[in-house]
């Protein structure tokens, strides 16, 4: 009898448990972090965005991985520069296999190459229809400002969406500090 009775208890408590989790879940799984980092700041900032908005998260992952020699900034010819050089490449993403149609807000993150943003994130953006979502540009930096890269967003993105105007973090900004940003502008 006992152990009926502690079934039964266990089990109402897993209920009402699980219903919390989903409460949680989908508080505002309308909004989407995509993100591209080649070192780890951006991801950070990512993370601690996701996380504050309950969000969900999504990396985009090239199919050729950037080595550090691709990224030594000071070599004219290392892949990054020649990539940011021409405004027509659009290096590939792995597995970019997701549906939007869910998500009213994508919060869409990346470091700054040469003040601007990495040619992976315009294939990101070519390669969906953003009709009637807000797209929220963030990026992390050695310093440069946002501008230009919203700049070049707003040009390639298809359909009547908004971008909104962002904001450069660093890599390890307080969740607070995203979160009053991120009410303000929206
Ligand atoms: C190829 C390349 C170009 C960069 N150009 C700039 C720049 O113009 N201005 C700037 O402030 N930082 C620049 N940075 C620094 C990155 O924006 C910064 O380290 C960023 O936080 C890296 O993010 P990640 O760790 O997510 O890749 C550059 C970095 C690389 C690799």
């Amino acid at each position: 009898m006992k152990s009926v009775l502690f079934k039964l208890v266990s089990s109402f408590a897993a209920i009402i448990l699980s219903g919390f989790a989903c409460a949680a879940q989908a508080a505002n799984s309308d909004t989407l972090v995509m993100y591209f980092s080649a070192t780890g700041n951006t991801s950070g900032l990512a993370t601690t965005a996701a996380t504050v908005l309950g969000a969900d998260i999504k990396e985009i992952v090239p199919v050729s991985p950037y080595t550090m020699d691709d990224l030594n900034y000071h070599e004219p010819n290392c892949r990054a520069n020649l990539e940011q050089q021409n405004k027509a490449v659009r290096p590939e993403i792995k597995d970019l296999n997701i549906d939007l149609t869910s998500y009213k807000t994508i919060v869409l993150a990346y470091p700054l190459w040469w003040a601007e943003e990495p040619r992976i994130i315009d294939t990101f953006v070519e390669s969906y229809d953003f009709s009637g979502k807000t797209i929220v540009p963030i990026c992390t930096s050695g310093g440069s400002d946002i501008q230009k890269s919203i700049e070049n967003i707003k040009k390639l993105v298809k359909g009547n969406a908004v971008v909104k105007n962002g904001r450069r973090f660093s890599g390890n900004t307080a969740s607070a500090e995203f979160k009053s940003w991120f009410d303000s502008i929206l």
